[in-house]
Formats: C-alpha cells, sequence, structure tokens
C-alpha cells in the first residue's frame, strides 16, 4: 500500500476522551492551485443515508459551487463523480458497490473523470482496503472528518493523476465556516451536534462519526438567525442524537435550553432528528410541551420490545421505561405522533422475544415504523456473535411486523378523517401537477387540491380521505 495514503483505523475510530470539543473556525479554505478549477466542468453527488448525511451533501455542494463547477444529474455529463455514501447496513454499502461497478466504462471512456467516494463507507478500513483491491478505477477517498479538505483533496487528485486517500479516524472537532447550499427552499436542517458516543452493539455510526461534538450554541443560533432571515419556515435539528446535546460543552447547556431558544425565534416550525430514549429528559418534554412551533411529532427508536435483547444491544433502556417516556409524551402531548426504529433478528433472538416486539408495537400503535433485518457491522461488538437466525427467519419476522406497522399507519390516520391539519406546502405532488403535497405538523404527508396555496405557505387542509401512508384533502 502507497504510504502517503491516509487509511481509516477502526481502533482508533473508537477511542473516545473527556476531552472538551474543539471548535475550529478557520479549516476551511480554497488553495490558489484549485481556484476555479471547475468553471466550464460539471459534477455529479450523489447521497445515500440519514440526514446527516444530506446535510453533509449540502456542504459539499456549496465546496463545489464555490469551486465554480456545475452540478449534474447524469453521470455521463460529469467531470467529477462523488458517491457521499452510507455504511448503516449491508445493503446500503452494497447499493454503492454496484453504483462502483457499473460506473467503471464511464472511467474506461474518460479517463480524465475523476471518481470519488466518501462519507460513512470511506471511514472503514475493510470498505478502503476493498477499494483499493477491486475498485482501482476510484480516484478520491475521504472521510466524514475531513468534508473541508475537498477542495485540496479534489485539486490533488485532479493535478496529480494519482489516487488520493485521506481518511481520518479520531474523536474530530467541530468544524465552523463550511459553505454550503442548501437543497431546500423552505425546511432547512442545522446541525446541533456530530456523532455518537452510545456505541449499541450493532451500529457503526459510533466509529465512522466519531465522539459526540456540539456546536456552540451561538453558532447553531446564528445560523438559524440566517435560515429564519432567509425566510426558511422550519428547521430540523440535526444529530445522531440530539439529546446528548452540550454535554460535551463547558457551560452547562442542554438539548432543552437549546431547543427553547429555537422555538423563542418565531420560526414557525422546529422539528429534531433523532432522539435517543435513555437520556430523553423531563425538561425537553416541557419545552416540546410549551411551545406551540416545536411540532407534535416523535421519532423514538426502541428496536426490540425485548429487555435481554435491548441488553444485548446495549441500548441503555428497558421496555418498561419505554412505555413510561411514551406514555408521559402522548399524556402531555395530546395528539402527537410517535415513530420508531425496530430490528428484527438480532442474534438469538427467539420466537417468543420477537413476539414481545409485536407486543409493545401493539402497546405503543405507533404511527409508522422503520424496520429492519439485523446486519452484522465488522467491527461492532454485536458481529462477534453469531448471526444464527436463519434469512427465512429474519424476513417472515420482517413480514409480520410490516403488517402490524401499515395496520397501525392506517388506524392512526384514520383518526384525521373530515379534520382540519396545516399543512407546510412543498408544491405540486410527484404524480398529479393540479394536486399539491405538503407535511403536517404531526408530520403526514398531506396531498390536496389548492385554492391560493403557495410553496412555502403554511394552509388550512380538510381531510377528506385516509390512507396508510399519507392523508388526502382540499385547501380551506
Ligand atoms: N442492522 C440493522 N439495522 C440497523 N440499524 C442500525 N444498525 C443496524 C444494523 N447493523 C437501524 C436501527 C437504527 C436505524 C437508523 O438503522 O434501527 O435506528
Ligand atoms: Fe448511514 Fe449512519 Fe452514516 Fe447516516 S450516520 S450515513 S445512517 S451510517
Amino acid at each position: 500500500m502507497e504510504k502517503n495514503y491516509k487509511m481509516p483505523n477502526l481502533k482508533d475510530a473508537s477511542k473516545r476522551t473527556d476531552a472538551i470539543s474543539k471548535i475550529e473556525d478557520n479549516l476551511f479554505s480554497i488553495p490558489d492551485f484549485v481556484k476555479d478549477i471547475g468553471v466550464g466542468r460539471n459534477f455529479y453527488l450523489r447521497t445515500y443515508g440519514c440526514q446527516a448525511n444530506e446535510r453533509d451533501g449540502e456542504v459539499m455542494l456549496g465546496i463545489f459551487e464555490q469551486l465554480g463547477y456545475t452540478r449534474v444529474f447524469e453521470t455521463q455529463e460529469a467531470d467529477v463523480i462523488l458517491l457521499n455514501t452510507c455504511a448503516i447496513r449491508e445493503g446500503a454499502e452494497d447499493k454503492v458497490f454496484g453504483e462502483l461497478g457499473s460506473l467503471k466504462r464511464l472511467k474506461r471512456e474518460n479517463p480524465d473523470l475523476i471518481l470519488g467516494v466518501c462519507g460513512c463507507m470511506a471511514q472503514e478500513e475493510s470498505v478502503v482496503k476493498r477499494i483499493l483491491s477491486t475498485y482501482q478505477h476510484v480516484d478520491l477517498v475521504f472521510g466524514t472528518h475531513n468534508i473541508h479538505r475537498l477542495p485540496h483533496l479534489l485539486g490533488q487528485a485532479i493535478l496529480s493523476k494519482e489516487k488520493v486517500i485521506e481518511v481520518y479516524s479520531k474523536e474530530g472537532e467541530v468544524i465552523e465556516n463550511l459553505p454550503s447550499s442548501r437543497v431546500g427552499k423552505h425546511k432547512a436542517w442545522v446541525n446541533i451536534i456530530y456523532g455518537c458516543d452510545k456505541f449499541c452493539s450493532y451500529c457503526i455510526v459510533p466509529y465512522t462519526r466519531g465522539k459526540e461534538r456540539s456546536r456552540l450554541m451561538e453558532d447553531v443560533m446564528s445560523e438559524i438567525n440566517e435560515v429564519l432571515q432567509a425566510g426558511y419556515k422550519e428547521v430540523t435539528l440535526l444529530g445522531q442524537n440530539v439529546n446528548a446535546y452540550g454535554k460535551d460543552l463547558e457551560n452547562g447547556t442542554t438539548f432543552a435550553k437549546l431547543l427553547q431558544a429555537v422555538a423563542d425565534t418565531g420560526i414557525p416550525r422546529v422539528r429534531f432528528m433523532t432522539s435517543h430514549p435513555w437520556d430523553f429528559g423531563e425538561e425537553m418534554i416541557e419545552v416540546i410541551a410549551n411551545n406551540s412551533n416545536v411540532m407534535p411529532f416523535f421519532h423514538l427508536p426502541v428496536q426490540s420490545g425485548n429487555d435481554a435483547i435491548l441488553r444485548m444491544m446495549g441500548r441503555r433502556y428497558t421496555v418498561e421505561s419505554y412505555k413510561e417516556i411514551y406514555d408521559k409524551l402522548k399524556a402531555k402531548i395530546p395528539n402527537c405522533s410517535f415513530t420508531t426504529d425496530i430490528i428484527v433478528g438480532f442474534p438469538n433472538e427467539s420466537e417468543e422475544q420477537f413476539q414481545q416486539t409485536l407486543d409493545l408495537y401493539e402497546y405503543c400503535k405507533f404511527d409508522l415504523a422503520y424496520t429492519f433485518i439485523y446486519s452484522p457491522r465488522k467491527g461492532t461488538p454485536a458481529a462477534r456473535f453469531e448471526d444464527n437466525i436463519s434469512d427465512e427467519v429474519k424476513s417472515e419476522r420482517l413480514q409480520r411486523l410490516n403488517k402490524i406497522v401499515t395496520k397501525y399507519a392506517l388506524e392512526n390516520n384514520e383518526k384525521y378523517l373530515n379534520k382540519t391539519v396545516k399543512v407546510l406546502v412543498d408544491g405540486p405532488s410527484k404524480k398529479n401537477p393540479h394536486v399539491y403535497s405538503g407535511y403536517s405538523e404531526t408530520n403526514k404527508l398531506v396531498n390536496f387540491t389548492p385554492i391560493k396555496a403557495k410553496v412555502g405557505d403554511i394552509v388550512e387542509v380538510l381531510i377528506t380521505e385516509t390512507k396508510s401512508y399519507s392523508l388526502n384533502g382540499t385547501e380551506k
């Protein structure tokens, strides 16, 4: 292996110290040798995975724009192709490897094409090794900790015509003053905390995204004020675990305080993603209950309805304590909606234990659940357990679970029939330009016949028909 490659390393990625997170204001720059390198050239960016990755994608868009590039949506038209990848399950990785395989032809036809891989997969040692051995047409690999280095690394790849691999495996700092180009025009994502220290036994994220690092409240607030000034109607505060916000800062800031400050700006809608049931505090519930612009919608991943499995997953809560939070939220915030994530087929999960997940589902009657078959991730503690549930049993459990998911999705939506909901208008729906779509306060997709509604308005819609995954209606 060439020695100037900076390879990821799992052992370093799993280290954590109590050090206060370092805020870096000055790491991003565009060096002279890449100024205007993209003028007259095209780039293609594809982002996989979660909102954190989407937000990183917006930062990369901003950087490409500063370099003079034009965005295209067909790989054949691109001078630079960048895949911003997700590592959460094997299936997510297979998609990227498939895409890399099919891009080989383009690279053969156009040797000047730069093909890059970044995001969570780039943080995995095994993935970068596989790229080096099997996908030799990849020119550039960088990770989640050094997006600010994109101008340097891209310039180096273009000018040297040599492969550039630079991935850091460290706790990471908080990097401010990055450019960004937001994809949404009335809904904005704002990072509040990076990384994850929970180390659930099945999960790759603590290794691919590093230590929990909070942004300073003043930096978050100045970004919120910027989007507010720019006319945005909704902001989603992002983090792998937003309730951990502030724990690594010195000044006693908490998520509840931040949420209150954001609500106080008067922005019409505030959301947050994702929270962990383990430290979902009382103070936080109060802020949500007391501020009408904090949307009554919770995504609280439960993963399993059995205590032994939860313990093996390292989730740090019990079914009982999850139900307690659920009950409290439902009592304090009437009409809120509630979604979750569930994994089936975790090592040793018995039929009885799986049944308890179904029982919990019956208790919570979630509005929706994102359901997954367990996928062992190399380097995580659970990958050392034998993956001993057969594919047939895993699929059969997933199907049984999904049946209940759809049943309650429909039942929950039926409650909206003949009710009026407030919808933030995204625009004409994909299928029919005469029908508009948007999301309700409880995060329901609403398709409706508009009267005066314009993109970005918040309008009242009378619901006339309910489906499992959407509501239909007419603007009032
Ligand atoms: N296998 C299956 N699902 C997983 N998730 C995270 N890691 C894995 C894995 N190894 C699911 C969890 C998480 C969601 C984002 O993805 O349910 O909440
Ligand atoms: Fe995928 Fe997790 Fe990385 Fe998001 S943080 S892109 S879900 S691996």
